[in-house]
């Protein structure tokens, strides 16, 4: 059946632009275009739609309003904005309405891929205790407007290595953090950075990104009470992850694009930990402890809960509009099989890095480590690749 697809804008032109984009989905998708969140209303009003897109600043009603309001009269329509970066803060107040943020100007191509993974990935976050649960959390870890800045620049054409290292370097402890992890063992580097340029300069500016996020999300709980979650051993297993995953993708002859947004997922995954340990930490040590009892922890977090770390990690980052396989690794890293199409993605890599990764020595807590997903694996044609992955390990 056609996925039925609501686009709302209060500008005509980006309408019709979106329309002309958007023509060659029309076999698979029906679509509408209305101008004004009213309009939009009045037209779930008389038919369901799986998909809705918004803008966010519209006269009378703006995109997060809308966004409210479909959530509270059909929970089961995915919410999109579409928007521009200045709106972010607007964007981010919408917690619990919005399921992904894209930004404008929007490709067609990630346009549609956005729209037909969310509508899938759907299914997976339409837990309504996950929902009601993330909705009660006052501590919730923001995207850091340093991200926002390096995005925005990074965007233009011309920007230098020179001025986004230059913004990156008026944050004198975010430039310090990154410098600190980039001279360390982790990269392995053989050369010292002595500034935020060099470094952007060295590795890239999407891992410089996904430091910058990961850094901050981090360090806005430094001092947070967790229950029985330790952030440094959080850390540093998100940071070997990272790594692992990154390695994985290349190894498997993975585009640039997906093996970057396999170190940003892995750097990311179990965020959903540090999210449940800092807003409900009596909660979390009841889950660590089930876990203890030899109940894999995701399981445990589920019956403490009603929903896992990873669900609660996907639904997050998926706020923060990180692309949708970065959500999709982080959301699903414990069950990668719920995943459509199963392709080999960012996930793959996620799912088995983690697991590796606590093939090494860990301190030992007592609850069992996570275990792969042999059906998917070999759905994937990859069960032969996993020597060559410890290897990998190895060589760290
Ligand atoms: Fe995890
Ligand atoms: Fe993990």
């Amino acid at each position: 059946m056609k996925k039925r697809i609501l686009f709302v804008d209060d500008e005509p032109m980006v309408l019709q632009g979106l329309q002309r984009m958007l023509r060659s989905m029309r076999a698979e998708w029906e679509m509408e275009f209305v101008e004004s969140a009213e309009a939009a209303l009045q037209l779930l009003d008389q038919k369901p739609f799986d998909v809705i897109i918004s803008d966010m600043r519209m006269p009378r009603m703006n995109g997060a309003e809308l966004l409210a309001e479909v959530m509270k009269r059909y929970p089961a329509t995915v919410r999109l904005i579409l928007s521009g970066y200045a709106d972010k803060d607007l964007i981010l107040k919408c917690v619990g309405s919005t399921h992904q943020y894209l930004a404008k100007p929007c490709d067609a191509e990630s346009l549609k891929a956005t729209v037909a993974r969310a509508s899938n990935l759907e299914d997976s976050l339409r837990n309504e205790r996950l929902k009601t649960l993330v909705c009660q959390m006052d501590r919730l870890p923001s995207i850091p407007s340093l991200y926002m800045q390096v995005v925005e620049k990074a965007s233009r054409f011309n920007t230098s290595v020179e001025e986004i290292g230059a913004i990156i370097g008026l944050d004198i402890g975010m430039t310090a953090q990154v410098l600190k992890l980039t001279n360390s063992a982790f990269f392995g580097l053989s050369r010292q950075f002595s500034n935020a340029a060099e470094a952007v300069a060295y590795l890239g500016l999407d891992t410089i990104k996904s430091l910058v996020l990961s850094i901050h999300a981090f360090s806005q709980f430094d001092k947070a009470e967790t229950g029985a979650l330790k952030i440094e051993a959080l850390w540093s297993h998100s940071l070997q992850v990272a790594g692992l995953a990154k390695r994985i993708s290349k190894l498997e002859g993975q585009e640039p694009k997906a093996i970057e947004e396999a170190f940003t997922a892995g750097m990311l995954h179990d965020i959903g930990k540090l999210v449940l340990a800092v807003n409900l930490p009596n909660e979390y040590t009841e889950a660590t402890h089930l876990a203890q009892s030899g109940l894999e922890l995701p399981l445990a977090e589920h019956k403490v809960f009603g929903a896992n770390h990873a669900d609660v990690g996907g639904y997050l980052i998926g706020l923060w509009g990180l692309p949708v396989p970065v959500v999709e690794a982080v959301a699903l890293h414990h069950s990668p099989s719920r995943a459509t199409p199963p392709i080999f993605s960012p996930l793959t890599s996620v799912h088995a890095a983690n697991v590796l990764e606590w093939e090494r020595p860990h301190p030992a807590n007592g609850a069992p480590p996570p275990h792969l997903d042999d059906n998917y694996l070999r759905l994937l044609g990859v069960s032969s690749r996993l020597e060559a992955w410890r290897g990998v390990l190895a060589e760290n």
